[in-house]
Order: C-alpha cells, then sequence, then structure tokens
C-alpha cells in the first residue's frame, strides 16, 4: 500500500533526516548499510543512531534486515521523506494532498504551492530491483546498484525533457526536482484514453498530439512511450506527460523510437475511432514529423 510519507514528516527531528541522509549515503555501496557504519555516514553518536533507526523503522521509512550483519536499508517512504525535506526547506511546496494517478513507475500526489502542482516520485527500479536481489547471494554487493540511483535518473532524464521542451512544446511546466522526485505544474485534464471525442473532434485531436511529437521532435527528444495513457485532454488542447523515457533526437534509435510511438497513437485512434481514421501509412507520417512539414493526418488517409 502506497503511504502518502507528508503525515509523517511533521513528526521528523532534524537528526532523524541526518539519520535517513546516512543511510542514503550508504546505500551506494550496498543494499543494507551496516549498523556501525551509520555514525560516520549520518554523523550522529552511536547512541543517537540506534535511537534514530528506531523513530525511522516504526515509521516505516527504514527496513531492518540481519542476514550475515544487521543492516538498513531506506524504503521508498523513507526516500519520498529526504526529497519532501528538500523541497519544504526550499520552499517549494508547503503541503501534500491526494493522489493524482498511480502509475506502475509513479506515484504521482498533488501538493501545494504558490498554486496547486503536481509531486511525483519515481519508482523505476525499485520492484525490479527486489527481484534481482533475491536471486544473488549477499556478497553480490560490488555489483550493487542501487534503485534509488535508478529512479533518481528517471526524474532526470524527464526534468530535463520538460525543461527543453516547455513551453513550446504542451507539456507540464517543470518547477523543481530532487533525488528522485519531480515537481510539475498540475494539469486540469482528463486521460485521453478516457475520453470520448466527438466525431468532428477526433480528427482534430489527433492532429494536435501529432503536432506537439513534431515539434518535440525538432527541440530534441523522442517521447518514446507515447500512447493514450500520456496524454491529457483539456479545455484548450492537449498536454503530453511522463516523459523520463525520452530519447535525444540524435540517438541512433531516435527515428525507430518516433515511427513506433507514431504507430501507438495513431492505431489508439484507429481502434477507437474507425468511422473516422481509416488506414494510415504510419512511416511515411514519422518522415513528414520528422521532416517538419507536417499539417494534418487527413494527407495520409485513403
Ligand atoms: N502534471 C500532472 N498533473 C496532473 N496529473 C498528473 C500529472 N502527471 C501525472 N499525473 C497523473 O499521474 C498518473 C501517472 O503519471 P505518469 O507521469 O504517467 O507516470 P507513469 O510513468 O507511472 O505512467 C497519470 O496517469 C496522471 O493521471
Ligand atoms: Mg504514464
Amino acid at each position: 500500500m502506497v503511504q502518502n510519507v507528508a503525515s509523517v514528516m511533521a513528526e521528523l527531528e532534524p537528526e532523524d533526516f541526518h539519520l535517513l541522509s546516512g543511510v542514503e549515503q550508504g546505500m551506494r555501496f550496498s543494499e543494507y548499510v551496516a549498523r556501525e557504519k551509520l555514525t560516520d555516514f549520518s554523523r550522529l553518536t552511536a547512541e543517537n543512531v540506534d535511537y534514530r533507526l528506531d523513530r525511522c523503522a516504526d515509521r516505516g521509512l527504514v527496513e531492518r534486515k540481519t542476514i550475515q550483519y544487521e543492516g538498513f536499508k531506506l524504503t521508498f517512504e523513507g526516500y519520498d521523506t529526504l526529497a519532501l525535506h528538500t523541497f519544504a526547506e526550499r520552499d517549494t511546496i508547503q503541503g501534500v494532498g491526494a493522489p493524482l494517478g498511480v502509475g506502475k513507475e509513479s506515484d504521482v500526489y498533488e501538493a501545494q504551492s504558490y498554486k496547486p502542482v503536481a509531486l511525483k516520485y519515481h519508482r523505476e527500479g525499485y520492484t525490479n530491483f527486489r527481484e534481482v536481489m533475491k536471486e544473488r547471494e549477499y556478497t553480490a554487493d560490488r555489483e550493487h546498484v542501487s534503485w534509488l540511483y535508478t529512479a533518481r535518473k528517471a526524474a532526470e532524464r524527464e526534468y530535463d525533457a520538460l525543461e527543453t521542451l516547455y513551453p513550446d512544446v504542451s507539456v507540464p511546466q517543470p518547477i523543481d526536482a530532487n533525488r528522485h522526485a519531480i515537481v510539475m505544474e498540475k494539469v486540469d485534464g482528463v486521460e485521453l484514453s478516457r475520453t470520448k471525442l466527438e466525431p468532428e473532434q477526433v480528427l482534430p485531436v489527433l492532429d494536435l498530439v501529432l503536432d506537439e511529437m513534431q515539434t518535440a521532435y525538432h527541440e530534441g527528444y523522442v517521447h518514446a512511450d507515447m500512447s493514450e495513457y500520456n496524454v491529457f485532454v483539456t479545455s484548450d488542447g492537449v498536454v503530453v506527460f511522463d516523459w523520463p523515457q525520452a530519447v535525444p533526437t540524435d540517438h541512433e534509435n531516435a527515428r525507430e523510437l518516433l515511427t513506433r510511438d507514431v504507430d501507438n497513437i495513431v492505431s489508439y485512434f484507429a481502434r477507437k475511432y474507425p468511422q473516422q481514421v481509416g488506414d494510415v501509412d504510419h512511416d511515411a507520417l514519422a518522415d513528414v514529423l520528422a521532416s517538419e512539414s507536417f499539417e494534418s493526418v487527413r494527407e495520409f488517409l485513403d
């Protein structure tokens, strides 16, 4: 069950954050951090480490395991707490509200800033990582790549793409990023997958999506995870979100991924609105998007 860590934040003391960030540092070297190492990593006395570990474990922020030694790791709630603490210190957000969405690779919450914003915690690597570690001996620590790292990289990639693309491409405005979390504009819209378009809206909306893909390509990115689940329909158009897999246009697979994106989105429209969208030559359409001469999908319909 996903826990919103915002309620735990108020109970934490500054030294609890030192402890959590000590565990975070130790996790660069091993999945579980030995208790003795935490005095160095957190710069707390051994007694204080014990006291803080209990407090953090009680709140589900660290997990204890004893195999060859007693070790601790951050849970994703513990990592969320560290990111949230940083956003609060920077005054990026003042409070966290209801969930906006739970994906398989993220948890997204509404948060309060000078306006309502979306707070996205990346979870890439968390589930996979656990499976990988189960199969390995504990001594495999040298090959250790923490899920913290995978999730942080995904957040970085998404934030970089948003910063490059906003505002020329219709994406959520990026506001701040820390660790595995990003803060962005909250979009008021309905996911394309949950929208029933009127017949006369179908081709214009598809054109809007393709137009954003064309602009993104020329600003340097292919989305690479394009689908009806990653497009919002709003009162004034469409917003394309969920960019952690974005690939730079100069990447060797970029053109191929652009065609796959076109394929995904056009096939979705063709399945859902067969009256309006018939056969489309996806390769030719992707070529035109890449060459910046896209006008309308109508030119590609039989
Ligand atoms: N900027 C945003 N504003 C409002 N809701 C959002 C925003 N970003 C994401 N969401 C919601 O959270 C869900 C998951 O976000 P998404 O970025 O697609 O992550 P995932 O990689 O898990 O699919 C979305 O389907 C959407 O409902
Ligand atoms: Mg998504």
